[in-house]
């Protein structure tokens, strides 16, 4: 069957940190896991990554998604695909896609159409080539009439060579049995004393075997990053092709700066996104909603018609209708009915919020479960951990919950039931009952110009 062979064991050196450099992120996924998606949106599914700098935190990555081999020294690319010879040794019968980890933008379009190619030439290998403007860096591409003649690395080509603008991906289809044999006969006789995989098509056609190219209509699949200032880069041009394709379902930005929208987000036509909005992870926002600004949203499912204004809410449920914000903190577990209006500085964790439930200002609600037409005052708090447990309060539909009033967790409150301002609720307080906690108000006259009198002028002067 036909598989693919990706190479991950590069470091990075000048992102300064100790990462393997398909281990950063593009729009919140590894470079690796975009490479890995377009082999899976093109129906690969037998892969192997071969691994170097930093494998384990690769292994960890992976987990079981897919098969890893070590190359224990980097000696080059060709090096690299040989450790995975007892990978391809199992199933000699199709062909072998090698991609390199680091290149994040190849898709499956160019995968199945080069394989397309490749196997209607009946080529032993088929490189997958670009045109760029600024060749700098990249093997070029020599051609012989309509075939390839081979590739020249930058350091190794001629100031001629050098002006060439076809390049090579680093991308290429081989037939298995036939890269088996060819990866036999690479040397490191060259400028860096490293073994190019990219000797194999001199090789191939050297020993009569057919060797063809195929250039990708999409130049992004060549583009890498060495720094932080390329990984910007990438970033840039994938959060901008998210938006355009959300402008083509009929989302709206009317300005885009600082919004980042990762690839798995959906977003339904009519809703407007304002800036400095982060969507992330499994977030799917309904049609016609004005997320923004300054809203961050992870693994939320948001109904229609929600506007939410700088809102954060992680792996929560967000009904229609709903209006939140300024400042609100959704914490996991939440769930947030249709029509509830929650505005500015609200948390809320582990909790279910009613229908139609309003928590205007300054309240804390966690594990907790909030009924319909509630109305929670300003100050208030479920004071769910004691110190060493968590419990649950209940608030039932349609209750009046004064302001500062605290709810001493686990608490029931019933339906209709009416807390007084200031309340302390320790007790189960009983359908339509008020709650009512209020110590002696005591009143003591000219307590002020006493007490200032004593200490000095200042006081009773602004008391005057
Ligand atoms: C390679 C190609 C070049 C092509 C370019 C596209 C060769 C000799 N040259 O050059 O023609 O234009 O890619 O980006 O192949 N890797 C290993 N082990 C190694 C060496 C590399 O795993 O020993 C991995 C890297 O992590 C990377 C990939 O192979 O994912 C490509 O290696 P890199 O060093 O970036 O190759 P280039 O010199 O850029
Ligand atoms: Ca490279």
């Amino acid at each position: 069957m036909n598989q693919a062979v990706i190479l991950a064991g590069g470091q990075g050196k000048r992102m300064k940190a100790p990462i393997p450099k398909p281990m950063f992120q593009v729009l919140g996924e590894p470079m690796l896991a975009w490479v890995l998606g377009a082999c899976e949106q093109a129906a690969l599914s037998r892969i192997c990554v071969v691994t170097g700098y930093e494998a384990k935190q690769i292994e960890d990555y992976l987990g079981d998604r897919c098969r890893t081999v070590l190359q224990a020294e980097r000696l080059g690319t060709g090096h690299a695909v040989q450790q995975s010879i007892p990978f391809l040794q199992e199933d000699t019968d199709g062909s072998t896609l090698i991609l390199c980890g680091d290149a994040p933008f190849i898709d499956s379009e160019t995968i199945t159409d080069s394989l397309a190619r490749h196997e209607a030439e009946g080529n032993a290998v088929t490189v997958i080539t670009a045109s760029v403007e600024n060749p700098f860096g990249y093997g070029r591409i020599l051609r012989s009439g309509s075939g390839i003649a081979g590739i020249v690395e930058e350091k190794d080509a001629t100031d001629e060579q050098r002006s060439i603008t076809e390049i090579n991906s680093g991308c290429y289809w081989f037939r298995t049995a036939d890269l088996i044999t060819l990866l036999g006969k690479l040397t490191n006789d060259n400028a860096q004393n490293e073994y190019y995989l990219t000797d194999t098509i001199a090789i191939a056609l050297r020993e009569g075997m057919r060797a063809g190219a195929y250039c990708s209509r999409n130049p992004d699949v060549v583009l890498g990053a060495n720094d932080r200032q390329g990984l910007l880069k990438l970033n840039t041009a994938a959060r901008m092709a998210v938006m355009r394709q959300h402008m083509a379902n009929g989302v709206g930005f009317s300005c885009t700066d600082g919004i980042i929208i990762e690839r798995s987000v959906k977003i339904g036509a009519g809703t407007e996104i304002l800036p400095g909005t982060i969507l992330r992870g499994n977030t799917v926002i309904g049609e016609n909603c004005v997320i923004g600004p300054n809203c961050v949203m992870e693994d939320t499912v948001v109904g229609d018609d929600v506007r939410l204004n700088t809102v954060q809410a992680y792996q929560s449920r967000i009904d229609a209708g709903v209006q939140m914000g300024p400042f609100v903190h959704i914490r996991p577990n939440s769930h947030i009915c249709s029509g509830a209006k929650i505005g500015d500085f609200v948390e809320i964790k582990n909790t279910t919020i009613g229908e139609d439930t309003a928590i205007a200002h300054l309240a804390y609600l966690g594990d907790s479960d909030v009924g319909k037409g509630v109305n929670i005052g300003c100050g208030c708090v479920t004071v769910n951990f004691d110190g060493v447990k968590k419990s649950r309060c209940v608030i039932g539909d349609h209750a009046f919950v004064g302001c500062n009033t605290n709810l001493i967790a686990p608490v029931e409150l019933g339906k209709h039931a009416y807390t007084a301002a200031g309340t302390t609720v320790t007790t189960d307080i009983p359908d339509y009952a008020l709650a009512i906690d209020r110590g002696v108000l005591h009143i003591k006259d000219g307590y002020s110009l006493r007490k200032f009198a004593v200490k000095g002028k200042k006081g009773s002067k602004d008391n005057k």
